[in-house]
């Protein structure tokens, strides 16, 4: 566990969490981080926590150092009830049964669900003050489904800082000084990939609510951004509030000048047409990310596609449907609401087609509204007229991408 100052009378404890799926899911080959916070003024309050229960005896080293008994922290704040935030606080409450934990009425419900805790629950509402003395004035800001429904942020009205949990977060393990401050243009470079990846992956469902979470964020006069997981923005928290605003933007279609190739093949028949399709893209000057079925990740395919305004599918029917691991990424995207993309497929059939149905269902379904050039589709191997054809329509594909983000 790193041990950080972040400000005044304001201290960050963070664990790297690495070799997992996250939620069970996602891959996160860089890690991510989990950030809790420790704000002392007359009164101690512990916000946001931990995955693992195991984390306690770091978390009280840390209190000793800082010259905190663990029985003096009044309060232990939960911003989310996520598990990854929440997992340690019954093994805190061995420690400290007398504290008092600060919940929402919706987190209130699931303290009781997945701890079993019902006593010592102070229930909170929209622009409640938690005062701490010394100025430590700490006022509850709901931010609903970034990430579940019961998200909520803390604004120290002393120091300005808004601890915001799964808001502005990103994935990305981060070394001991993760302060935007503290780190090179290179490593703030390296977790705005990964910013993209825990938005698409994480909150990518809700860009709505975080439109109206920054519109909030925005009223409040904010210096630092401690999030729950990723760096802590001390010196321009307004950059990861304009990148969130741009992820949330993607949702519609309009992303980055990127094409996401995904593609699977049985015996190798699409494998040819793909083949193709990066040879034309070669010669177009635009950034391509290929991602093969089933073998890659979802999660990153997901990150791709967020980032991309337009998308190539390259699959066969599969008995008289899709190629499977297709559908089910397509059923991602949509349930993400990767929406809006130009869009083109090309695939074999064997004795008949059916994957353009399903794709025609699933787009229905998904209300994903991509907008698809005419497919090329072949029996069997492609032939000449069909290569023709794939590259005239992949051109298309990269100009009228070119011509969205203009
Ligand atoms: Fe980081 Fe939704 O929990």
């Amino acid at each position: 566990m790193y041990k950080t100052k972040v400000t005044e009378n304001t201290y960050q404890a963070s664990k790297n969490l690495e070799g997992i799926l996250f939620e069970g899911i996602w891959d996160i080959p860089n890690g991510t981080s989990v950030n809790s916070f420790i704000v002392k003024g007359d009164k101690t309050a512990i916000i946001d926590g931990f995955w693992d229960p195991e984390t306690i005896t770091d978390l009280l080293e840390y209190l000793e150092e800082l010259e905190i008994k663990p029985t003096d922290v009044d309060y232990l704040i939960v911003n989310h009830m996520e598990p990854d935030h929440s997992g340690w606080i019954s093994a805190y409450k061995e420690v400290n049964p007398d504290v008092k934990i600060i919940a929402n009425e919706k987190s209130k419900d699931l303290l009781e669900a997945f701890y079993g805790i019902e006593e010592n629950i102070v229930v909170v509402e929209e622009g409640d003050k938690i005062d701490l003395g010394q100025g430590h004035e700490l006022e509850v800001v709901f931010i609903p489904n970034v990430h579940w429904p019961d998200t909520m942020a803390m604004f120290d009205h002393k120091t300005g800082t808004i601890f915001s949990c799964d808001a502005f977060g990103s994935f990305g393990s981060v070394p001991e000084e993760n302060y935007d401050d503290k780190l090179t243009e290179e490593q703030i470079e390296f977790y705005e990939e990964q910013a993209v990846k825990y938005y698409s992956n994480i909150v990518a469902s809700f860009s709505n609510p975080v439109k109206k979470a920054i519109e909030k964020a925005e009223t409040l006069p904010i210096e630092i951004i401690a999030p729950g997981h990723g760096i802590v923005w001390r010196e321009n928290p307004g950059k990861i509030i304009d990148d969130y605003r741009r992820y949330a933007d993607y949702q519609k279609g309009i992303a980055k000048e990127e094409i996401t190739l995904i593609w699977g093949s049985m015996y190798g028949m699409t494998e040819k047409a793909v083949n193709h399709i990066l040879k034309v893209l070669e010669t177009e000057d635009i950034k391509v990310n290929v991602h093969r079925l089933p073998e890659d990740f979802s999660g990153q395919i997901l990150t791709s596609a967020w980032n991309s305004t337009g998308i190539i599918l390259a699959m066969p029917t599969y008995e008289y449907k899709m190629f499977p691991s297709m559908a089910s990424v397509l059923r991602e995207l949509g349930s993400k609401r990767v929406q809006g993309r130009k869009a083109f497929r090309v695939g074999s059939y064997g004795w008949s087609g059916g994957a353009e149905r399903e794709l025609e269902a699933i787009m229905e379904e998904g209300r994903m509204n991509w907008e698809f050039l005419e497919p090329v589709e072949f029996k069997g191997v492609p032939k000449e007229e069909d290569y023709e054809l794939i590259e005239e329509r992949v051109k298309e594909l990269v100009k009228q991408v070119k011509e969205a983000v203009k």
